[in-house]
């Protein structure tokens, strides 16, 4: 059985789609132990509380330094004895010294077809804004493994979405997320957890 944490910042409609995923059936051998946010507004925290899971918050606002936070961070996580982190619109970086202790056992969800509009400055609807304003007709979701470069690890899974001519950002965002992030983030845990 998969042991996993997730980490997140905001609404938590992909962490939703991973609960929904578990209680379907489309992943097995897998269970969310625990989720954590840097936010303690997080709408995230109650979809976890909802679901009988561990919601923990850790604010780095909470810390003396970053140093005091990362080390809080990574006590907290290791207590769960986790298989796999998923960042599920997680907007704090991840400490070098935790990609180190996890290597190959933290992937993200990216809401755009990485290499394009990913890296520095590139989350969530500044991603579609620049979508957007570069023209693209086709968008997407990528799943990938977090190393130590912003969106640059191994690519698992991507899915491809169509952008529209009239679309908003926000528009296009819940495009993305309904038919790429929501299906790919559950299949991406689905074939780790079994394979
Ligand atoms: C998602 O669109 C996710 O891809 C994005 O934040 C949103 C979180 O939504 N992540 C990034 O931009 C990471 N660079 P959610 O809280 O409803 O899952």
């Amino acid at each position: 059985m998969l042991r996993i944490g997730v980490m997140v910042s905001g609404g938590g409609t992909n962490l939703q789609a991973i609960l929904d995923a578990i209680d379907q059936g489309r992943i097995t051998n897998a269970k969310v132990e625990v989720v954590i946010s840097n936010n303690p507004g997080a709408y995230a925290l109650e979809r976890a509380k909802a679901h009988n899971i561990e919601a923990v918050c850790l604010s780095p606002k909470s810390y003396s330094d970053r140093a005091a936070f990362n080390q809080a961070f990574l006590d907290k996580v290791n207590e769960y004895h986790l298989d796999l982190i998923v960042l599920a619109g997680f907007l704090v970086t991840i400490p070098e010294e935790m990609i180190k202790e996890y290597r190959n056992k933290i992937i993200n969800i990216h809401p755009s077809l990485i290499p394009s509009f990913c890296g520095v400055g590139y989350y969530g609807l500044k991603v579609h804004e620049a979508a957007l304003k570069r023209g693209v007709k086709i968008t997407g979701a990528t799943v990938h493994y977090v190393d130590e470069g912003v969106d640059s690890g191994p690519i698992i899974l991507q899915k491809a979405v169509e952008v529209l001519d009239k679309d908003t950002p926000e528009i296009l965002q819940r495009r993305v997320m309904e038919q790429a992030e929501w299906v790919i983030l559950p299949q991406a845990i689905q074939m780790i957890a079994n394979q």
